[in-house]
């Protein structure tokens, strides 16, 4: 009998993209499925820890046991973690948060007519959910995702050190949006580990087993 690795652990996630409204029928947002995201979720769940998981808009179905939070904008997202963060001991942190927001948004429809010019638009920055969470007092165990276009080995690590995670799960992202196989490199302060190409499910549990082995008092539980 081995007993489960998250047992009596209770993780917190987001995933998904945000979307930032326009107008009531426009906005922006970042490419993400949420298929990793909700693939951890579930693999927490199996590894036997209280799952959250707050959500952007995604086609996904809620894995079994996991209680499922939607939201839409990165400012939500934001609130729905800050609610949750305080009894969690992980935060895994997937989402796909768009960095800004529109500034003034309408609230109607923007017309497109012959008279008027085309629309500029100004943005603001939304908040940082992971380096806020990791710059609490007491802070959860923090792991961060980066999606990287190249030169992985050098961003994964900086991007660690900037948000101030133990732990930061790096891939190449345009290959692998909406797929249902990932390859990463985990970037920790004492080195680099990288996972073979697996298909997200598995992935999720290697990921959730390794994070498990790094989480203070593992062998206790
Ligand atoms: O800086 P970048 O967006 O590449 O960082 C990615 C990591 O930071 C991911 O873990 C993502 O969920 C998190 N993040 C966040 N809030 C933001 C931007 C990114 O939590 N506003």
């Amino acid at each position: 009998f081995r007993p489960k690795p998250l047992t009596g652990r209770r993780v917190l996630l987001t995933a998904g993209p945000t979307f930032e409204p326009i107008d009531p029928v426009r906005g922006i947002t970042n490419r993400s499925s949420g298929k990793m995201g909700f693939a951890l979720a579930r693999a927490a769940q199996q590894a036997g820890a209280e799952v959250h998981l707050i959500a952007g808009p995604v086609s996904l179905d809620t894995p079994w046991g996991v209680v499922r939070e939607d939201v839409e904008t990165a400012q939500q997202m934001y609130d729905a973690v800050m609610q949750a963060v305080l009894n969690c001991d992980v935060f895994i942190s997937v989402a796909a948060v768009a960095d800004w927001r529109v500034d003034q948004t309408s609230t109607h429809k923007i017309k497109k007519t012959a008279e008027q010019t085309v629309p500029s638009l100004t943005f603001v920055e939304n908040p940082d959910i992971l380096a806020s969470v990791a710059q609490m007092p007491n802070p959860p165990y923090c792991v961060g995702f980066a999606a990287e276009s190249g030169e992985l080995e050098t961003h994964g690590e900086q991007k660690r050190t900037r948000k101030n995670v133990p732990l930061l799960i790096g891939n190449l992202g345009p290959q692998t949006f909406g797929r249902d196989d990932n390859e990463v490199t985990l970037f920790e302060q004492s080195g680099i580990t990288r996972l073979p190409r697996a298909d997200k499910t598995s992935l999720a549990a290697s990921l959730i087993d390794e994070i498990a082995r790094r989480l203070p008092d593992a062998s206790l539980i």
